[in-house]
Parts: C-alpha cells; sequence; structure tokens
C-alpha cells in the first residue's frame, strides 16, 4: 500500500452518527472543540464531556445544543481525573453513557485527550521533591490519560472507525524554563500514542492515533505562564504573543484541528502542529 493511501485512510467524516469523547471540556481549547466537532454530527450521536467543574461542562453543553439542538445527546462527568478509581474510569465513563446502547450503531468513535494542567511555574526543576506533588500532576495529564484511553480501546474495537487524539504540545519536543512537570509530562504522554500508534498499525486498520500541537492559545493556561512562570524570559515570551496578538484564539485551532483530522494527511501517530503545513 503506498503511503498516500494510507494517509487519506485517516480522514474521518465527522457528519456519521458518532460517539465522541471529550476530557477538559469544562474550558479553553476543549469547550471550543467539542463544539464545533458536535456541530457536524448526525442524529443519534452521543458526546461524553469530562471535566471537574460542572458549571463550565453545563456551558460547553449549552452552547452544543445551540448549534445542533436536535442531532446528538450531551452526557456530562463531573471528574477529577487526579486518581479516578478503575471503577470510574471503566464503568462510570461508558457503562452509563452507553449501557443502553448498542456499540455497533455508531460509526465513528472518537476520544480526544484534551485534559492538561500546567504544574507549578513557580519553580524551576531542580526545585520538586514533592513526591505526592508529582504524582498528581502525572496521574492527572499521563496516568488517568492511558487508563482512560485503554478502557476506549477495550469497548471499541476493530469494528468500529476509531480516531483517537491526543492535545499534545511544542513543550513534549522543546524544553521551557518554568514548564517542568508540564514539557515532561507531554513528552511521555505523546510517547505511549506515538507507541499505541506504532503496535496497533499493523493489525488494526480502523485505527487511527494523532498527536496534535494547537499552537500558543488563550487559555487560563497561558494566562497562568505570563503571570507565574519563575522564568521571566518565558514570561515574556507569552506576555509578547498576546500584546502582539500573535497568540490564537480557540476557534483558530480549532478550524485547523478539523481540517486535519477531516483531511487526514498524515501517517497514524504522527505530531501535527497549528503552524504545519
Ligand atoms: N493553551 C495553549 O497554549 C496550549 C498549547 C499547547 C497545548 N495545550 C494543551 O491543550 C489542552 C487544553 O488546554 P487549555 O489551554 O484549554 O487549558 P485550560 O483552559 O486550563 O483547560 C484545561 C481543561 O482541563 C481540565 N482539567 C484540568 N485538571 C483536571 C483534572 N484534575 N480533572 C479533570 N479535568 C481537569 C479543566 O477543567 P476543570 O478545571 O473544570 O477540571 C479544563 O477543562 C491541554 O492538554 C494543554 O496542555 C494548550
Amino acid at each position: 500500500m503506498s503511503s498516500i493511501q494510507q494517509k487519506s485512510m485517516n480522514a474521518v467524516d465527522l457528519t456519521q452518527k458518532t460517539f465522541f469523547l471529550m476530557s477538559g471540556a469544562s474550558r479553553g481549547i476543549g469547550r471550543t472543540m467539542a463544539i464545533e466537532c458536535a456541530a457536524k454530527m448526525a442524529t443519534g450521536s452521543v458526546i461524553v464531556l469530562i471535566a471537574r467543574s460542572t458549571a463550565g461542562l453545563e456551558e460547553t453543553k449549552a452552547q452544543i445544543l445551540a448549534k445542533n439542538p436536535s442531532n446528538v445527546t450531551v452526557f456530562l462527568l463531573t471528574l477529577d481525573l487526579t486518581r479516578p478509581s478503575a471503577d470510574q474510569i471503566s464503568s462510570a465513563i461508558f457503562d452509563a453513557t452507553l449501557s443502553e446502547r448498542n456499540l455497533d450503531e455508531f460509526k465513528l468513535a472518537m476520544i480526544v485527550h484534551n485534559v492538561g494542567s500546567i504544574g507549578d511555574v513557580k519553580r524551576y526543576a531542580k526545585d520538586f521533591s514533592d513526591i505526592d506533588e508529582l504524582h498528581d500532576y502525572y496521574a492527572v495529564n499521563v496516568f488517568s490519560v492511558v487508563a482512560l484511553n485503554s478502557e476506549f480501546m477495550k469497548r471499541f474495537d476493530v469494528q468500529t472507525r476509531r480516531l483517537i487524539v491526543n492535545i499534545t504540545s511544542k513543550c513534549s519536543l522543546v524544553p521551557f524554563k518554568s514548564l517542568t512537570m508540564y514539557c515532561s509530562g507531554k513528552a511521555a504522554r505523546e510517547m505511549y500514542f506515538r507507541t499505541l500508534a506504532l503496535e496497533e498499525a499493523e493489525r488494526d486498520p480502523t485505527l487511527t492515533v494523532l498527536n496534535y500541537a494547537p499552537g500558543p492559545v488563550q487559555t487560563e493556561m497561558t494566562h497562568e505562564i505570563e503571570n507565574n512562570a519563575v522564568a521571566f524570559d518565558v514570561r515574556a515570551i507569552f506576555k509578547g504573543l498576546r500584546e502582539e496578538r500573535t497568540i490564537l484564539q480557540p476557534i483558530e485551532t480549532t478550524i485547523k484541528f478539523l481540517k486535519v483530522i477531516e483531511t487526514g494527511d498524515y501517517v497514524s501517530g504522527a505530531h501535527i502542529d497549528y503552524y504545519d503545513n
């Protein structure tokens, strides 16, 4: 099979009946991506939104239903992904939403691992000695992502076309001062998805894995870096992006994201950045 054929096989059609799960959907990039993806979906589609803030999730749901009032059913799951129990991962997320439904009805199953936290940006790498703090950070940003993804793959097997998206960052590839936890967590998380893509590529043609780096986007996360990063040159980068209006808005990166997944012009497991052509 040529690489061109392989690449086009990665395109997804969001206008089908879709099962869609978005973590970190209560604000920022996750909210906008969920709204814009849901706007395309066919009748009978199911959307699961996860975050800690019920109010934030309710607002995302309201905006989804305002754009696509009759087609989709939206389930909200208020959950702290720091230490979800195995039961919360395996039953609450999927049994609660799918027990009454036949999984085969879905033509597309898509999960977007968007949850993310920046960690403590007020310290340098040499100053992280609190093991509980480290556990909690990697639990949200790596461990729960891996566990949730594995549950998704258990539920949806080769009979369903599946797209797995990891919202990654340039920080998975390049170190930034003050962003110790964030850079190391993003690197570990992306390598998990690259390994998954490699393992499944030969035996599972219905699965596509994408690591999408959204570029610098104006959200609470970048606000925190600009205001609190211990390294002043890093603060200045983000201040400059905001003042020069070169920082992106969530809708801009979402439009690019939709183009990437609907075109499918990448090899499964690839790292695709907002600024890539
Ligand atoms: N903004 C950027 O410039 C940028 C650049 C590259 C990559 N990214 C990535 O894009 C993704 C979204 O970031 P964002 O900028 O939109 O950040 P954000 O506004 O801070 O949103 C983060 C989301 O994650 C959720 N979350 C955080 N901790 C959680 C926890 N313990 N349990 C459950 N949910 C939790 C938050 O919801 P609750 O607080 O309600 O739980 C929120 O919905 C992240 O993976 C981030 O690393 C962002």
